[in-house]
């Protein structure tokens, strides 16, 4: 796949571990291809800013950190939910980052654990807690909400309030994470794009990243992109 939008540029300050908190057990994103991903998504839409975005499989809040920190002036609100207790706590912690009481507490902390440890890894990732605080708007704040919930449970979405520009997501592919919840449904994504539509805003953009296997279809969504980068795939739909 050719980058339309993103430069190869050095990411290391957003590297999981560093100033976003890494736990074992949890993945992590390519940051380019994640911002490529959600500046095509953009693309497809007709608003570009005050954007809600959402992923239903958040994991340890990752992606949705990496995108809040790099879109921060384009996005105001942020969902993101997992059927797994334990990142949904992780998302809330890394989410904080997005704030700047947040990210002066980040750096509090390491900064604590370099004099501590007097360790290069410790200077380093201050460095890049600076740099991502620069990212962050003191005048405004992006609304944030992070719950527990199985995306293939056709019911537990239909009592949110929001509604969605954006839902972006990395779905279990097997390897560290499986799909949980509904062992009897064969084809995952499809109720996970027919289980979204409560909270989609009409003509949102659905972004879906999988390995190859995984097949999806839905009469109620157009395809508007597919790419294969590596092992992974992702396709963007739009909600008819
Ligand atoms: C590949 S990981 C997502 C990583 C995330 N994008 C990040 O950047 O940290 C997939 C996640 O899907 C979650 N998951 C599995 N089955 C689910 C279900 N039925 N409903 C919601 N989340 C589910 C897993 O708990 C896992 O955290």
């Amino acid at each position: 796949m050719q980058y339309k939008y993103i430069e190869n540029d050095n990411f290391e300050d957003f590297a999981c571990g560093r100033v976003i908190k890494h736990k074992p057990g949890f993945t992590n994103f390519p940051v380019r291809l994640a911002q490529e991903i959600f500046l095509r998504s953009v693309s497809f839409l007709e608003k570009k800013d005050n954007l809600t975005i959402y992923d239903p499989c958040c994991g340890g809040g990752y992606l949705l950190t990496v995108l809040g920190l790099l879109n921060f002036d384009m996005i105001t609100a942020i969902y993101g939910s997992d059927i797994n207790p334990e990142a949904v706590n992780h998302t809330m912690e890394n989410i904080e980052l997005l704030t700047i009481s947040g990210m002066e507490r980040r750096i509090k902390y390491i900064e604590n654990l370099y004099h501590e440890y007097q360790k290069t890894s410790h200077q380093d990732a201050i460095k890049s807690a600076k740099n991502l605080k620069t990212l962050l708007n003191p005048n405004v704040s992006i609304h944030t909400n992070i719950f527990e919930n199985n995306i293939l449970d056709v019911d537990d979405l239909k009592n949110q309030d929001f509604k969605a520009d954006i839902v972006i997501t990395d779905v279990p592919y097997g390897n560290m994470v499986s799909w949980n919840g509904n062992e009897s449904s064969e084809d995952f994504i499809r109720s996970l794009l027919d289980n979204l539509i409560p909270i989609l805003n009409p003509g949102a953009i659905v972004a879906i990243c999988s390995d190859k296997k995984q097949k999806f279809l839905s009469d109620k969504f157009a395809r508007m992109e597919k790419q294969l980068i590596g092992k992974r795939k992702f396709e963007i739909f739009r909600y008819k």
